[in-house]
């Protein structure tokens, strides 16, 4: 009942002058992600003009990384949500640990930015995940919790239009994945923290694993029950396996 939905995170990679070739073996790799599955590309914000010209005319969404929370101002560097939408931006990565890790984001920051994401029509991708030292010392519950908790306060009535990644951050870029056993069982809890929050609304949210998904995994991991897809990485770099995970979802 949930459609799927595989993201490519490209993070700093692809000049604007190299992203419409990708975009167009993307194009024909998922038949225009006509494919029973929802696919995104989430760019970097110069590469958004060229993305969004080579998407025209297909079903593939077009994603950010990052976004600021106001709406504008005196704020150097930034890039507000309505200017995302201004671009033809549809979705947008919120609290990835790259940027919790290496740019002070905040479980109060990715919330100010969730409720302006929404404000604006944008559909945020919140990612969570805990750290190896954290799983080691027996704390990844707690972390998720907490993070699901903060992140999504106050966003309870519109559960339907927010996506979440699950992405343990031990198992991004390393080429180690949790396997579907370990990632189902952070989904299944990860439901359950929504559905105290929002009984109701629990089951409708999609929560994507993200972390090495590659197309030898993928299928496994997206077929447990809480798995609605995923957020990919390095693999999302090359059509032809960005693809082959795209078909591993349907
Ligand atoms: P990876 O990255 O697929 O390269 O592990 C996933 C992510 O960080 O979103």
């Amino acid at each position: 009942m949930r459609t799927k939905i595989v993201a490519g995170n490209w993070k700093m990679n692809k000049l604007p002058s190299e992203a419409a070739a990708l975009i167009e073996g993307i194009r024909k790799a998922t038949n225009e992600g006509d494919c029973g599955v929802e696919v995104v590309v989430c760019v970097p914000f110069v590469d958004i003009p060229a993305a969004a010209a080579a998407l025209k005319g297909s079903k593939i969404g077009l994603g950010a990384q990052n976004m600021h929370w106001k709406a504008n101002g005196a704020y150097t560097g930034e890039i507000s949500a309505g200017m995302l939408k201004d671009l033809g931006v549809q979705y947008v990565i919120l609290g990835h640990s790259e940027r919790r890790q290496y740019f002070a984001e905040t479980d109060e920051t990715v919330n100010l930015k969730l409720k302006a994401a929404l404000e604006a029509g944008l559909t945020p991708i919140v990612c969570v995940g805990e750290t190896l030292q954290e799983r080691e010392e027996g704390k990844m519950q707690d972390v998720i919790v907490n993070q699901v908790t903060k992140d999504l306060a106050g966003c309870q009535e519109d559960f339907e239009k927010i996506v979440i990644a699950y992405e343990p951050v031990w198992a991004i870029g390393t080429g180690k994945t949790a396997t579907s056993t370990q990632a189902q069982e952070v989904h299944a809890l990860i439901r359950a923290t929504l559905a105290k929050m929002n009984p109701a609304k629990a089951e409708k949210v999609r929560i994507q694993y993200g972390g090495s998904m590659k197309p030898n995994n993928a299928a496994d991991l997206m077929a447990k029950p809480d798995i609605d897809g995923g957020l990919i990485g390095g693999a999302a770099l090359e059509a032809d396996s960005f693809a082959a995970i795209v078909a591993a979802g349907k």
